[in-house]
């Protein structure tokens, strides 16, 4: 055996259900063991159980003492943009000063700035600077990360992005339709959805897992969205979208009716797309620490669980719109500005969005058979993960079946 036991943990907290996506009801069922322990074996949970149930072990165990701490499953980010390099401290300034987000995005800045930092880092740089927020990441406790390119825009950086991403152990999304580059301004952007389908999807497709496409004023409309969606699923993509993040232009529609995995942002989404959301198969994930950020409205949670809609919980961490890649704040978000319950917040970033990776089978619950992927909260009670609100939550990450982070250390 090449085992790790967590002992004497004073709770063992897991999504109940694993069918995923949860919804309803089933969003907040949480299996809670007191006193318990998780086995670990070749990277796989092997047992999760009470201490008092716990049989003779094999001699090559090694033994991480649980006292005081609680375990939940590794945190599972569906939606970041990681792969940047330099910062936007300069845009964030001006935005305190009364600079709007899309105002500096239309004079060139946002996410432009971005392109021309990333265009110019290389590939080296990149991964450098991939390397040090995945270890952001993973102190703030995610174990399975997803990430999008879309700092690129033109072939080389693009698949430059999404190699980066793959080698850093990431699950890599195409986001060539991110914004429209300056070689293309004047050939506007159904030019540039045609360059992205001809010269770039071919190689994307093999290298990423998903494509997303930003569906907003200012950004692509849903005719240009609905192209580039198309021509990427039937390369074998699967889709997502940036959609209602400032206005209602036709992406919960769009999502539907192409079969998309998710819709990401909604905080302009209103009553008519929360109840089409919730009949659909498609998973609305959630981006609150962007629409602190940006001081947007929160997107709407409460409404959306309680409509039954499948929703999962994400940092969307970038430079821009939310330099933030903490899950647990973005659990305390949930919980005080949108009336999710602690236990809704867990289900939502742990199998809820290992759904939206295609990973549900493996990631997101602590159980015999899956990842052997924990968070150790540094507190009795689990629910700390949301209540401590930016503070030191984290004590120790576990990813397959190893200790990958501890504050202890
Ligand atoms: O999800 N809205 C579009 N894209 C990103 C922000 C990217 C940036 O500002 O660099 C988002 O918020
Ligand atoms: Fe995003």
């Amino acid at each position: 055996m090449n085992g790790l036991l967590i002992r004497d943990l004073a709770q063992v907290a897991t999504p109940a259900g694993a069918s995923a996506p949860l919804r309803g009801p089933a969003l907040r069922e949480i299996d809670l063991t007191s006193d318990g322990y998780v086995l670990c074996d070749e990277g796989r949970i092997a047992a999760v159980g009470r201490m008092r149930d716990l049989g003779p072990l094999e001699s090559d165990v090694d033994e991480l003492d649980g006292r005081g701490l609680s375990a939940i499953p590794g945190l599972v980010d569906c939606h970041t943009h990681a792969c940047f390099a330099g910062d936007r401290v300069e845009e964030f300034s001006l935005r305190a000063g009364g600079a709007t987000y899309e105002e500096l995005h239309a004079r060139g800045g946002g996410i432009l700035s971005t392109v021309r930092a990333t265009r110019e880092a290389g590939p080296e740089g990149l991964a450098a600077s991939l390397a040090e927020h995945v270890g952001w990441m993973l102190a703030a406790g995610t174990t399975t990360f997803e990430a999008k390119s879309g700092y690129g825009l033109d072939r080389e950086t693009e698949l430059a992005q999404l190699r980066a991403i793959r080698d850093a152990g990431g699950v890599p999304t195409w986001l060539g339709a991110h914004a429209l580059p300056p070689e293309f301004t004047d050939g506007g952007a159904d030019a540039y959805v045609d360059f992205l389908l001809q010269d770039v999807l071919p190689e994307a497709a093999r290298l990423a897992e998903a494509a997303d496409v930003f569906l907003e004023r200012g950004a692509f409309n849903a005719a240009q969205a609905r192209r580039y969606l198309e021509a990427c699923k039937a390369s074998g993509l699967r889709l997502r979208l940036h959609g209602d993040q400032f206005t209602e232009a036709g992406a919960i529609p769009l999502a539907i009716e192409l079969g998309a995995v998710s819709v990401d942002h909604l905080e302009a989404t209103g009553p008519a797309g929360i109840e089409a959301l919730a009949a659909s198969d498609v998973t609305g994930v959630l981006l609150p620490a962007s629409a602190l950020f940006l001081n947007r409205p929160l997107p709407p949670g409460r409404a959306l669980v309680d409509a039954g809609a499948a929703v999962a919980l994400a940092t969307d961490f970038n430079p821009g719109s939310a330099f933030c890649e903490s899950l647990p704040l973005v659990c305390s978000l949930a919980a005080t500005q949108m009336a999710m319950a602690p236990e809704e917040a867990l289900s939502a970033c742990t199998v809820n969005a290992a759904h939206v990776l295609s990973r549900a089978d493996r990631k997101g619950r602590l159980a015999p058979g899956y990842d052997a992927d924990l968070v150790l909260v540094g507190a009795a009670d689990w629910r700390h993960l949301a209540y401590h609100l930016g503070g030191p939550v984290v004590d120790t990450v576990v990813a397959g079946g190893r200790i990958a982070w501890s504050r202890r250390a």
